[in-house]
């Protein structure tokens, strides 16, 4: 075993990860990387199929990354901003502010940004914001409540663990949690309101439903004001796709017909664009777009305008532990007063507003603005669909969801029925171990394997991507003969 790697055995505990199993193997020692590339410490080469838990956006050592990063190493590497503003700082935030614009969409503009370090805490910034806010502008009396996603996942901080709703990694820390409401997600693969048969297709594109995943919303927030005697403080959610609950795409329409009805009851919006931000969703009409109007952020596709956009991973471009919350001039008002009314925020982090990730930060989003990153966003987007479709070969595969630049592959037993593989029987982590021996690698969600590769990901190396995974299903299923109907495609409601 190479010393490193039993250095590692000896002393780092590793997050989301069973130590036993870890501790059985040796691990693979990332010593550098290069674009869509990552390179162990014996030399060996692999794709990097989830951008480092998706937070790479540009590839690995990228030159412009780089030279910004030693420019301000260059100057300072980090000074407080308690008492102190520094310049990388006031730039980013006013970009963000304007990347951030929606033109002709309906809500307030976000125009302030309150930095942190991490997704969880843009989420604990927002969620404490919300809930004070709506106790100022509703009064003592208020009880302001919130309401998430089946199977949300906002971070691992307790505030975000409040808001999530993954028994397999919220029900422990229970006892120590405020409540919060959870409503219906739309999956349409799993979604018990379509009546569809599976066919080998995006659910989302033959399902046969009335939308009664928006009715559920709609119920959801009567039956708070009713039984409560007021609305929800705020509806948190991940535009466009839940990642972590396992890459489920919203149908088109979705965001903004919720959207509209939280807004018609006062209810904050909380967008969470941690995993979905910076391009990662993709262009709705790639073609009529230009690099400089291209949406970067979910919430812009639907024309959405939160009163928080919660950012994180991809914000550095995957280089540096930087977060942003942005919010409304309402919201900020509403923290102002004399020094003697205690009205401040009182939050902060020894790293807030960071010299080095800013720096990085805004270099970032100048390249996601350059015509070079459009157009190879644009052929991402257009490889990933169409290397994708051939995995409908794979008996295994029972959805394919792609939105923009990402891709969940569920992994079932029979796809003609939908049934699942038990957890225990780790079939998406097999089907990556087998993915990582032959040169690809990426995590699971349970039985969902994530494809969210680097933009500058070329297109025959998507098509490793998408051949080592239909080749992992077979070493770890066996040679299985595809089951049931061919199925065909067939448009689904409006
Ligand atoms: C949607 C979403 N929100 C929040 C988080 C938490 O981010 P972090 O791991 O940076 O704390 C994640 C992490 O995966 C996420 O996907």
């Amino acid at each position: 075993m190479h010393p490193l790697a039993r250095l590692d055995h000896r002393y780092v505990w590793h997050p989301f990860t069973q130590m036993r199993d870890w501790l059985r193997q040796e691990p693979i020692i990332i010593v550098s990387g290069r674009g869509s590339r990552l390179y162990d410490v014996h030399g060996r080469e692999f794709l990097d199929a989830n951008s480092s838990i998706w937070t790479n956006l540009h590839g690995h050592n990228h030159p412009r990354l780089n030279a910004a990063l030693t420019r301000q190493l260059r100057k300072i590497a980090h000074s407080s901003a308690l008492g102190l503003a520094n310049e990388p700082a006031a730039r980013l935030a006013a970009e963000l502010v304007r990347a951030a614009r929606t033109p002709r969409a309906s809500g307030p503009a976000l125009t302030k940004v309150f930095y942190s370090d991490d997704g969880s805490t843009a989420l604990e910034v927002a969620l404490k914001l919300a809930y004070e806010f709506t106790r100022r502008t509703r009064g003592p009396g208020s009880r302001p409540r919130f309401l998430s996603l089946e199977g949300a996942y906002h971070g691992d901080t307790l505030g975000a663990v409040a808001l999530g709703h993954i028994p397999l990694f919220h029900r422990t820390w229970r006892k120590l949690l405020f409540p919060t409401d959870t409503v219906m997600a739309p999956y349409c693969y799993r979604c018990p309101f379509n009546r569809a048969r599976p066919e080998r297709a995006d659910a989302r594109t033959y399902r046969q439903c009335r939308w009664e995943c928006v009715d559920a919303v709609a119920g959801r927030l009567e039956q708070q004001k009713k039984r409560r005697g007021e609305p929800y403080a705020a509806f948190v959610l991940e535009p466009l796709i839940q990642g972590a609950a396992g890459m489920i795409p919203q149908p088109a329409g979705w965001l903004a017909r919720v959207s509209e009805l939280a807004r018609a009851q006062g209810v904050l919006l909380i967008a969470d664009e941690v995993m979905t931000g910076f391009g990662r969703t993709g262009l709705p009409e790639p073609r009529r777009l230009s690099a400089s109007h291209a949406p970067l952020f979910a919430c812009q596709h639907e024309k959405v305008r939160p009163d928080f956009l919660c950012l994180a991973k991809g914000l550095t471009g995957g280089y540096l532990p930087l977060a942003a919350t942005l919010t409304t001039r309402a919201v900020f008002d509403a923290f102002l007063g004399r020094y003697d009314e205690f009205k401040t925020f009182f939050h902060g982090h020894s790293y807030t507003a960071n010299q080095l990730g800013t720096a990085t930060a805004l270099e970032n989003l100048k390249l996601l603005q350059s015509r070079g990153s459009f157009r190879a966003r644009i052929r991402l987007q257009e490889c990933l669909a169409r290397e994708l479709a051939a995995l409908w070969a794979v008996p295994q595969v029972g959805d394919i969801r792609q939105v923009g630049l990402v891709a969940g592959v569920e992994l079932v037993r029979d796809w003609t029925t939908r049934e699942p593989f038990d957890l225990r029987e780790q079939a998406g982590i097999r089907v990556c171990q087998a993915m990582a021996r032959r040169g690809v690698l990426t995590r699971p969600i349970g039985n969902v394997v994530v494809l969210m590769p680097p933009y500058c990901t070329r297109p025959r190396e998507v098509r490793q991507i998408i051949h080592t995974l239909a080749e992992a299903c077979e070493e770890v299923f066996g040679k299985t003969p595809p089951r049931g109907r061919s199925g065909t495609r067939r448009r689904a409601r409006p």
